[in-house]
C-alpha cells in the first residue's frame, strides 16, 4: 500500500534552520530555509531566520538589506529592530542602530535584550550615564545575563565610576559562578585603575576555582609583571602559551615579556584587542598622562609651514593609526586638508567619526593601505603608532611610496631608557610597544630615500610621574 509523506511543517522547518546556524552547519541551513520559504508567505520570522543566517555567515550587507526590506513591511516588530540594530551595530552605525535599539525598547519594553543593545550603544556613543539607565535595567530584569553584567561595569567604568564597576563585576561573578569572561573582565578593570594587586588577587581566586583561560593568564601576567615580579609574570605567560598557543594577543604579551622571540610587529588582532577594550578611556587617559605627540606635530607644522612653499594646502593627509583623532584635531584647523585615517580597532574610528574632522576613516591595517594604488599625499602622520612595528622598513617605504614630493611625514617613536648601554636598534618592551634608536630611525627612514629634517628627543607622555622618552621626526621627500 502506499504510504502518505506527511506535509512539511513549516514551524519545524523554521526550527531546524535555527539549530543548524547554531550549530555551524551553514549550507545545511540555507537550503532549509529556501524550503521554509517555499511553504509559507514572507513575514517577519522569515526574514530574521534569514539575516541570522547572513550574520553567521559574515555577510552583514546580506543581513541589512533582508532586515531593511522586513522592517519597511513591518516597522512595529520589535524583533526585527532589535535585529537590525545589532546588525548595523556590527557594521559600525552606531547612530542609526541606536535608533532601531530604541525603538525595540518603546515596542517592547519588557524586553531586557533590547535594553542590553541600546545601552552597549550608548556606551559606545560616549553617552555613559545613559548607558547606565539601559544597562542597569537589564540586569535587573536578568541579573545571571553575563553579557548584560559585563556591559554594565563597561558603561559605569566609561563614566568614570570604575568602584561601582568593580562591585558590578563581582556580584556578577557570585551569580554567575563559571563565567571566565567576569573573571577576566574584573581583572582588565583592575589593570586599568592600575591597580595590579587586585587585578592579581582577582586572576588567583579564578585560578584556585578552576575558572581560568590563556586570557586570564595573559592578563595575570601582566599585572605580575607591572609589579615587577618578572619571574612570577614569566610563569603566567608559559601558562597562558599552554592553554592558547596560537593566540595572537597571547603570543604578544608573552614576546613582550622576552619569553617568546617576538615578531617584527604586533598582530593586528593583538592590536585591534587592545584598542577596542581601551577606546572608552582611550583620550581621558591620554590627557592624564600629558600624551604631547599631537601638540609637538603642531609646533612642527607652524614651524615649517608646508602650505607656503606650494602656495596652496599641504594636504591630502593621511593619518596613520588615527585613533581617536587627537592628532587629527589638534592639526584639523591648518592648511592640512583633506583629512584621511585608518585604523585597525572600529571603536576608536567611531570617536575619530564623532569629530567631523575626517574627510574618510577606514578600518584597516596601516600597511595594506599604504600598499594601494591612490593618489600622492602631501603629509603623512604617525602619532604614537610606529611603536606598534619593531622594523620600521615596511611603513617607512610604504609611506615614502605614497607621499608627492615635497610631501612631509611627521613620526613619533619611543626610545630606549637613555641609560640603557647599547641598545638593540629595536626591541619589544614589557609593555607590548616596540622601542627604537634614533640611529635606526634614521638609517631606515633615508633608506627609503627621506631626507631627515629633524630628529629631536622628546617626552611622549608620562607614567609613574616618570617621562616616557621618544623621538619627534620630521621626514620629507625631496
Ligand atoms: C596609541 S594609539 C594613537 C592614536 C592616535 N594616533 C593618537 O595620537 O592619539 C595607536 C593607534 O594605532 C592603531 N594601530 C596600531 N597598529 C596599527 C596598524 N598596523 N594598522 C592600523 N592601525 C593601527 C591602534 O588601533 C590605535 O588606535
Amino acid at each position: 500500500m502506499d504510504t502518505l509523506a506527511a506535509a512539511p511543517d513549516p514551524d519545524h522547518l523554521a526550527r531546524r534552520v535555527r539549530e543548524m546556524i547554531d550549530n555551524g552547519q551553514l549550507n545545511a541551513a540555507r537550503a532549509v530555509l529556501a524550503a521554509v520559504r517555499r511553504l509559507s508567505p514572507p513575514g517577519p520570522a522569515t526574514a530574521e531566520l534569514a539575516a541570522r543566517l547572513a550574520i553567521a555567515a559574515g555577510q552583514s550587507d546580506v543581513a541589512a538589506a533582508e532586515l531593511d526590506a522586513a522592517v519597511a513591511a513591518d516597522p512595529g516588530h520589535a524583533g526585527l529592530r532589535r535585529l537590525r540594530a545589532d546588525v548595523r551595530h556590527r557594521r559600525g552605525e552606531h547612530v542609526p542602530a541606536a535608533i532601531d535599539a530604541a525603538e525595540a525598547v518603546v515596542l517592547d519594553p519588557h524586553d531586557a535584550s533590547g535594553k542590553a543593545i541600546l545601552g552597549v550603544l550608548m556606551t559606545e556613543l560616549g553617552r555613559p550615564a545613559d548607558a547606565v539607565a539601559c544597562l542597569a535595567e537589564a540586569v535587573a530584569a536578568e541579573p545571571a545575563n553575563p553579557a548584560y553584567v559585563e556591559a554594565l561595569a563597561a558603561a559605569q567604568a566609561a563614566g568614570g565610576a570604575t568602584d561601582l564597576a568593580a562591585e558590578t563585576l563581582a556580584a556578577g561573578i557570585a551569580r554567575c559562578l563559571g563565567r571566565v569572561d567576569l573573571r577576566n573582565a574584573a581583572v582588565l578593570l583592575a589593570i586599568r585603575r592600575r591597580d595590579f594587586a587586585a587585578a592579581e588577587a582577582l586572576a588567583e581566586a579564578a585560578r584556585r576555582a578552576g575558572i581560568a583561560d590563556a586570557c586570564l593568564f595573559g592578563l595575570l601576567g601582566h599585572a605580575l609583571s607591572c609589579l615587577g615580579r618578572h619571574a612570577d609574570a614569566a610563569d603566567a605567560y608559559d601558562a597562558a602559551l599552554k592553554l592558547g598557543p596560537h593566540d595572537p594577543y597571547v603570543r604578544h604579551l608573552v614576546a613582550a615579556a622576552g619569553t617568546l622571540p617576538g615578531g617584527d610587529r604586533a598582530p593586528s588582532p593583538y592590536v585591534r584587542a587592545v584598542f577596542e577594550g581601551y577606546a572608552n578611556r582611550f583620550e581621558p587617559h591620554l590627557v592624564a598622562l600629558g600624551y604631547r605627540v599631537p601638540g609637538l606635530f603642531r609646533a612642527a607644522l607652524l614651524r615649517l609651514a608646508p602650505w607656503n612653499a606650494t602656495g596652496e594646502g599641504a594636504g591630502p593627509t593621511l593619518d596613520l593609526g588615527c585613533g581617536t583623532g587627537l592628532a587629527g584635531l589638534a592639526l584639523h584647523d591648518l592648511p592640512i586638508r583633506p583629512l584621511h585615517g585608518v585604523d585597525l580597532a572600529p571603536r576608536m574610528l567611531a570617536q575619530a567619526a564623532a569629530k567631523g574632522i575626517y574627510a574618510s576613516l577606514r578600518e584597516a591595517d596601516i600597511l595594506a593601505v599604504l600598499a594601494e594604488p591612490g593618489p600622492d599625499y602631501g603629509l603623512i602622520l604617525a602619532a604614537d603608532v610606529l611603536c606598534y612595528f619593531g622594523a620600521l622598513d615596511p611603513v617607512l617605504q610604504a609611506a615614502f611610496a605614497r607621499m608627492r614630493p615635497g610631501g612631509l611625514m611627521l613620526v613619533s617613536t619611543e626610545s630606549p631608557a637613555p641609560d640603557e648601554p647599547d641598545p638593540p636598534p629595536w626591541r619589544l618592551g614589557p609593555q607590548g610597544r616596540f622601542v627604537h634608536t634614533a640611529a635606526y630611525l634614521r638609517t631606515e627612514a633615508e633608506a627609503a630615500g627621506f631626507a631627515v629634517r629633524c630628529l629631536a628627543a622628546e617626552t611622549q607622555r608620562f607614567e609613574n610621574d616618570a617621562p616616557v622618552p621618544g623621538l619627534l621626526g620630521i621626514l620629507a621627500r625631496p
